[in-house]
């Protein structure tokens, strides 16, 4: 299962930020979407091209397109916080809901909700900041897959061992995106060090 760390200096700049414990809920929000282009523009930096005829204001000449749709699928809440780069990036994308829950006892995912555009022939990009144990992930992937996506990227902001593990027993095939792989989990399922709970620090919740 390919991992890829994006180590962009913007990249690490904006995750600093959003480790922070005194970044507000505004900056932390802004760092998220600043974030979200650079590990979109990785997760996209495989798509085949197709050629395509211009005229430019002085001559003919032979430019290039997407040749694959794509779909970004942003997995609640967290996920919310990448999907205006994703879009604005690719703004014909279709866009996908997964709304789970982690049950806080054993931290396996609990859904409530899912919405997916046509899937079969695009690159899907799902957007699960936090890869943690990887349920909510390993449970997305298996959703989409289900809907007949075939083409699957994974974005995330931060990663743990458990669920980079977890998604190459479950989804070898899966490309992981993500700005850090950290150290650990804790007995709440956090990673440390980590950036807290995504959606808390996104929506100013506790
Ligand atoms: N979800 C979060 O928001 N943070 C973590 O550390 C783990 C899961």
């Amino acid at each position: 299962m390919p991992l890829t760390i994006v180590d962009h200096p913007l990249a690490q700049h904006y995750l600093t930020l959003l480790r922070d414990r005194s970044t507000q809920v505004e900056p932390f929000r802004r760092a998220a979407r600043r974030l979200a282009y650079l590990l979109v523009a990785e997760a996209t930096s495989d798509l085949t091209l197709a050629p395509v005829d211009i005229e430019t204001p002085l001559e003919s000449t032979v430019g290039s397109r997407l040749a694959k749709p794509v779909v970004a699928v942003a997995v609640f809440r967290a996920g919310l916080g990448l999907l205006d780069a994703a879009v604005d990036l690719v703004p014909d994308a279709l866009i996908g809901y997964a709304g789970v829950q982690r049950n806080e006892e054993t931290a396996e995912p609990m859904e409530y909700y899912t919405k997916f555009p046509p899937m079969e022939h695009a690159r899907v990009l799902i957007l699960e900041p936090m890869l943690a144990t990887g349920g909510s992930l390993a449970w997305a992937v298996g959703k989409v897959k289900s809907h007949g996506a075939r083409d699957v990227t994974a974005v995330c902001v931060v990663a743990a061992p458990a669920g980079v593990e977890r998604m190459a027993a479950e989804h070898p095939d899966v490309r992981i995106v993500t700005a850090a792989l950290d150290r650990d989990l804790d007995h709440n399922f956090y990673i440390r060090p980590g950036l807290g709970d995504m959606g808390d620090r996104l929506f100013g919740t506790a």
